[in-house]
């Protein structure tokens, strides 16, 4: 989306270069249309009449654009200019000028569309015709327009045409400006050999057209001499490294950003390009040149070399070309300090070094660069303080060092005479600010990004004289205040807030919905999470799209809405705080609700049924409530749902067969409630894109189905501590992401710390940046019967086998030894007998480990990871065990028979599971993961969160919008 924004901006800016293209002033009337009405009174030629009224019959025209077309003469119809003496139309321009605001209709009912009528050909004097930002969906480039021989100029630009290009428009040897761009890569041309017949061209515009299979290059390009500016933006054209000679000397402006180098490399020949004013070679990958290809290249004005991999010797080889005045150099392999030649660069307005692996202070040189209005340095590892005679820097508007390592107070001083600056961004590095409560900046910034550095304790005063906010950012800003009133006023002009993860005291903002908002505050976001707010909410902002109130201490219901408010609500994020009562039915009515989270609070009462009228639904969340009543079926229509979270509630009764229509679903959390059913088939069978299921602590009966193994991205299968009876199935193999792994999007191991124990270390929280890598497999606490299917020893990726509790009988399968990624395993409790595997000793990765209270006998296998469990707990009430943690030897000890079942003499009774809990030690809370992990969420994990669900990630990032540094 950002690309596509910047890549709308750069077109945007080259039409503006070349509205004053000197075509026009070939034409008589001169260069502005209004002085060509003024010729309106000539009257039009017939025949073109004729043509025109025609070529209007075959258009759709939603907006009514063309009302002027009617009557004699045409020469004064919108769009069309004439000749002044014999009438005959020069120029037809009904291009779409409104501008395409994404949320704005009124451009898109603007476009013209419909078909192209050949009867255009009977303008024979046509030289100017701009068809461009309109909607011709899908037609091709009709071929008669090579027909039209006067042509000069020529745009067909984001006007949705489709298909390959014409070779007929090779004939219009009069063309000085061609546009064919930004077709979204629908146009293509297989052979660039009809653009040497445009001999007169100086203007070609072929942005993203697809030119992958334009085998010949560049060469056709290179046959035109006068060509003054070439736009390949995005073409995927083949650029080779030679050209034999280079015809197209006079460029001064060359776009080939988003293209395939050869070799990712920038040819030679563009350092023969001594005339460029202007290039972009962005988003190419490539690397460092050979040596000083830009040295010639004295008249350079505007530099994007964005997205590639140049290194420090080329920005340093550019500080001699003091003509820049626009330097892009974001996201390459710039290492090592800036070098303080950049001081002699002293025409740069725009500098961008932004994304790179740049350490060292900033040099203080930057604050030379006078007439600097742009720059960008985030992203990079510098150090050090911020030179104050930045603050020199009097025509900044844009400052931007975010997520660096600089650190120190940034006083008043640092930004004295930046007056034009309305975008700053200091977030992510360890800088203090600290300006007196009186302070008055000289800007009216439209950005504020200080998430991250010491902003408080108390709330910025100055923030009050600032009238023009729509993006702040204090999150995790060390703020210990309440929020004044006058900041109430003023958020409600701010398009995104982030006021997160300070100790925001008092009753949040009290929100008024606005009578007529602008559209752009239709994605309006507030986050104000894990702060300090208590008290009740008076009523809901629904006029917010994104509102995230997690982790505070709210009391009181969750408001109603007012009679007749429209919800444009998206995101409302409610959980961990201390709500009461139900869930309001009101809440049915925010019909464009994607993500409605209202886990960890005191709810009660049932499920409102109509919840299942919010179709848009991806996550519901209601964890860890007092709800109660039965699941009910309309969440069955719920079809787009992703992540179901029920668990911790009083839910009963079965489950409603409804839920099958839950195709989309990786997550389904249903553990610690009341549920009373069999595991029905059609989880295994409908269900089938789960990577996450948990019935934990329920009431379910029955067989373990067969079908559960037709799950095959389920990643963990939690069905502990409920009545389950019958074997352990045999094709839990066939759930690949167990055995294989592939579903994994990086190869990382489950790490440690990502557990956290909570409860007493009774219940495990997963986050979900550790969810991703989980592989769990937990039955413990069930009534299983017969041995442990060899089948199992397959699933080579998990990390978590709990069986314990059961009534399992036979031997632990020697095969155990190729769960190497095993950090937990638990068979406690059953009936195993026999001897420990040795293999057993292969687990390098195990960490917790119980075998107590089973049948086992021989000696205990030793060596490798199995050294470091020495806690004799582990294998206590096996009487035939002997050696090594236990105190009994095994040469004192009788050997018994191999396989032979032993007799238990401490036995155990099912109920008292005091000693079970107490007894353990260290390595219980991993121990447990499987068995207890639930979902818990924090606003930072909801990133990881979506990246589990990833598949579906396209979707969620079109309905919801985040300030970008919430995801780093
Ligand atoms: C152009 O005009 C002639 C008559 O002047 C007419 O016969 C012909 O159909 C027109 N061509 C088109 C394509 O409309
Ligand atoms: C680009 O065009 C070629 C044929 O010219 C076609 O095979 C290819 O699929 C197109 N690429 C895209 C992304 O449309
Ligand atoms: C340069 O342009 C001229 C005239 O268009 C053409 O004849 C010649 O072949 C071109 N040279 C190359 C190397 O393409
Ligand atoms: C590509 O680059 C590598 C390393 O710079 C070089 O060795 C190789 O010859 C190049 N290949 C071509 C086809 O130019």
């Amino acid at each position: 989306m950002e690309h596509h924004l910047l890549c709308t901006f750069s077109s945007f800016l080259f039409l503006f270069l070349f509205s004053y293209i000197p075509i026009t002033s070939q034409l008589p009337y001169g260069s502005s249309s209004k002085q060509a009405h003024n010729y309106s009174n000539v009257s039009c030629v017939e025949n073109e009449r004729q043509a025109l009224l025609q070529f209007k019959h075959g258009l759709t025209d939603e907006s009514n654009r063309l009302s002027s077309w009617v009557g004699e003469s045409c020469c004064s119809w919108e769009g069309i200019s004439c000749h002044k003496t014999s009438g005959s139309v020069l120029k037809l321009d009904l291009r779409n000028t409104l501008p395409p605001y994404f949320d704005d209709n009124d451009y898109f009912k603007n476009r013209l569309g419909g078909q192209l009528s050949p009867s255009l050909v009977n303008l024979t004097n046509l030289r100017y015709l701009d068809l461009s930002s309109n909607n011709f969906s899908g037609i091709q480039v009709p071929a008669f327009l090579g027909l039209l021989k006067n042509l000069r100029y020529l745009n067909l630009s984001s006007a949705g045409f489709d298909g390959e290009i014409p070779h007929h428009l090779g004939n219009l040897s009069h063309l000085r400006y061609l546009d064919l761009g930004d077709s979204g890569f629908s146009l293509r041309t297989k052979d660039l050999g009809w653009v040497a017949g445009l001999s007169s061209l100086e203007g070609l515009v072929l942005s993203s057209v697809n030119l992958t299979a334009a085998r010949d290059g560049l060469q056709s390009i290179n046959m035109l001499p006068s060509l003054t500016t070439l736009d390949l933006n995005g073409c995927g054209l083949f650029i080779h490294p030679h050209l034999s000679h280079i015809n197209f000397t006079s460029l001064a402006f060359l776009d080939l950003g988003e293209n395939n180098f050869s070799n990712y490399t920038a040819p030679p020949w563009l350092r023969n390009l001594t005339g460029l004013h202007d290039l972009r070679l962005g988003g190419n990958d490539l690397s460092d040149p050979i040596h000083g290809l830009f040295d010639q290249m004295t008249s350079l004005v505007y530099l994007d070399l964005s997205s590639n991999r140049f290194d420090a010797s080329t920005l340093k080889s550019l500080c001699n070309a003091s003509s820049l005045t626009y330097l892009d150099m974001r996201f390459n392999n710039l290492q090592g300090s800036i070098p303080s030649e950049i001081g002699q660069l002293i025409n740069l307005t725009y500098l961008d070094l932004s994304g790179n692996n740049l350490q060292g202070s900033i040099p203080s040189e930057i604050g030379q660069l006078s007439k600097l209005t742009n720059l960008s340095l985030s992203d990079n590892e510098l150090n050090g303080t911020i030179p104050i005679n930045l603050g020199q820097l009097t025509k900044l508007q844009a400052f931007d060092v975010g997520d660096n390592s600089l650190t120190g107070v940034l006083s008043e001083d640092h930004f004295a005479k930046l007056r034009e600056l309305k975008s700053l961004d200091l977030s992510g590095n360890s800088l203090a600010l600290n300006v007196s409560s009186s302070w008055v900046p000289p800007f009216q910034l439209h950005e504020i990004r200080m998430g991250s550095i010491i902003v408080g304790a108390r709330f910025p005063a100055w923030l009050r004289t600032q009238k023009e906010v729509w993006e702040l950012d204090m999150r995790n800003a060390s703020i210990s205040d309440a929020i004044p009133s006058w900041f109430r006023v003023l958020c409600h002009n701010i398009t995104s807030v982030d006021l997160s993860s300070n100790s925001l005291t008092g009753n949040p903002l009290e929100f008024k919905q606005l009578k007529h908002r602008p559209s752009r505050y239709r994605y309006r976001e507030i986050f104000l999470s894990s702060n300090k707010f208590d008290g009740s909410l008076k009523s809901l902002p629904l006029d917010i799209s994104y509102l995230d109130l997690s982790h505070n201490f709210l009391t009181g219901h969750i408001p109603q809405l007012e009679v007749g408010q429209t919800s444009v609500v998206q995101s409302l994020l409610l959980n961990d705080n201390r709500f009461t009562g139900t869930i309001p039915e009101d809440l049915c009515k925010s019909e464009n609700l994607s993500e409605l989270d209202l886990s960890n609070n005191l709810l009660s009462g049932s499920v409102p049924l109509c919840l299942g009228n919010l179709r848009d639904l991806w996550l519901l969340n209601l964890a860890n409530n007092s709800l109660s009543g039965q699941i009910p079926s309309s969440l069955g229509n719920l079809w787009g749902l992703l992540g179901l979270h029920l668990n911790g509630n009083k839910f009963v009764g079965k489950l409603p067969t409804s839920m099958q229509n839950l195709s989309n679903l990786r997550i389904l959390d249903l553990g610690d409630n009341g549920l009373k059913d069999i595991i029905p088939a059609w989880i295994g069978e409908r269900l089938s894109n789960l990577k996450f299921l948990r019935f934990q602590s329920n009431n379910f009966h029955g067989a373990i189905s067969d079908t559960l193994c037709q799950l095959s991205h389920l990643r963990v299968l939690n069905l502990a501590h409920n009545n389950l009876s019958g074997f352990i199935p045999h094709c839990f193999n066939n759930i690949s992401a167990m055995v294989s792994g592939l579903d994994d999007n990086r190869n990382s191991n489950f790490s440690q710390e990502s557990l956290q124990d909570i409860k007493g270390g009774r219940e495990v929280e997963y986050s979900p940046g550790s969810l991703q890598f989980v592989k769990s497999l937990s039955l413990s606490a069930n009534n299983l019967v017969g041995e442990i299917p060899d089948e199992i020893m397959e699933l080579v990726q998990l990390q978590v086998l709990n069986l314990s509790q059961n009534h399992l009988t036979g031997t632990i399968p020697d095969k155990i030894g190729n769960l190497k990624q095993l950090e937990t395993l638990d068979l406690s409790m059953n009936e195993i007998f026999g001897a420990i595997p040795e293999s057993l000793s292969d687990l390098y990765s195990l960490n917790s480990l119980n075998l107590s209270h089973n049948k086992l006998s021989g000696p205990i296998p030793s060596g490798n990871q199995l050294q470091t469990l020495t806690d004799p707990s582990i294998y206590e009430g096996n009487s035939g065990l002997c050696g090594k943690p236990l105190p009994n030897n095994c040469w004192e000890h009788k050997l018994p028979a191999k396989n032979g079942p032993i007799d238990d003499d401490e036995g155990h009774s099912e109920s008292d599971w005091s000693w079970f809990y107490a007894g353990i030690g260290p390595g219980f809370a991993a121990g447990l993961s499987g068995v207890l992990g639930i979902l818990l969420f924090k606003k930072s994990w909801r990133y990881a969160y979506f990246k589990f669900i990833e598949s579906a990630c396209d979707k969620i990032w079109v309905k919801t919008t985040r300030p970008r540094r919430n995801f780093r």
